[in-house]
């Protein structure tokens, strides 16, 4: 079984590819559950797999994610290995995907997870920011979503939007997706982070859903993709890199394995009550 995590948030810049990438690398690194990981960019505009492939100003692709949910390739014919690390693979993205944007399928890059589930240990989902169809279908094919936020004030109505749609993907088609947590990025270092502003993140989502972990501005964290590294390789003693690595030992995987338990007991609670009927 994968571990699938779409990692969403429709503002724009809130930290979702910077996260993606390093939680990818961090997970080969520190986590026990296999150490292969499979990234499915599903933003045409292609940042993580400009990172992943090491082309910042390169051809897109030609073989993409979009090839794949058009069903003109198979999935293991869409994914390559990237330079940024031998233990991940990468479905990338190209400007092509935004015409899947305008249709109504939202339940297309499931199927193509389900197929891919046993190939990866996990599978993170970058996803563009807005809530259309493409976020969508990471939201439908995930077990997990995993939200970064800037932290202030502003960010509370887009988080409201966004958990709305959770819980209405949570209602139908994917009564098994889980708020894996909300992880603050880009603070500024300076100044600590305003009480006020986790009290009003704790009025949309669960003090529990927000990740203690806050990842401050950090330049070497900014400068990695750039040289088409994670953190822990470009800087492996930088304060980017303890701040992620820390999150995703600490808290990531614990509250993984928490509501991966929780899970558990869902579908068998599920299953006997099917039974019985
Ligand atoms: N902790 C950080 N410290 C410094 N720079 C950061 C940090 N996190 C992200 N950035 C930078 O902020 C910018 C936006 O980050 P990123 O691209 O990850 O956001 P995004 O949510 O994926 O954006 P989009 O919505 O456009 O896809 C990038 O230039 C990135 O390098
Ligand atoms: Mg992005």
């Amino acid at each position: 079984m994968s571990n699938v995590i779409a990692v969403v948030n429709h503002k724009g810049g809130t930290g979702k590819t910077t996260t993606a990438i390093n939680l990818a690398a961090g997970l080969t690194r520190y986590s026990d559950i296999t150490s292969s990981c499979l990234v499915i960019d599903m933003d045409p505009h292609g940042c993580a797999t400009s990172t992943l492939l090491g082309k910042l100003d390169g051809e897109p692709p030609a073989r993409s994610v979009f090839d794949v949910l058009r069903r003109a390739i198979t999935p293991q014919d869409g994914i390559t290995s990237t330079v940024y690390d031998e233990n991940i693979d990468i479905l990338p993205a190209n400007p092509s995907l935004e015409s899947m944007a305008k249709t109504q399928i939202n339940d297309r890059l499931a199927k193509v997870v389900a197929s891919l589930s046993t190939s990866y240990g996990w599978i993170i989902i970058d996803t563009p920011p807005n809530l259309g169809v493409l976020t969508q279908n990471a939201l439908v094919a995930a077990d997990y979503a995993l939200i970064p936020t800037q932290c202030n004030g502003l960010a509370v109505p887009t988080l409201r939007q966004l958990k709305a749609m959770i819980e209405k993907i949570q209602e139908r088609p994917n009564m098994w997706l889980q708020i894996l947590g909300v992880l603050i990025t880009q603070k500024d270092g300076r100044t600590p982070l305003q009480k006020h502003v986790r009290r009003e993140l704790g009025q949309v989502f669960p003090a529990a859903d927000i990740f203690k972990t806050v990842i401050t501005n950090n330049i070497k964290i900014e400068e990695a993709p750039a040289n088409f590294q994670s953190i822990y390789a470009y800087d492996s003693g930088c304060l980017g890199a303890s701040l992620y690595r820390d999150w995703i030992k600490k808290e990531f995987l614990k509250k993984h394995t928490k509501l991966e338990k929780l899970k558990v007991e869902r579908r068998e609670q599920a299953e006997k009550e099917a039974a019985e009927s």
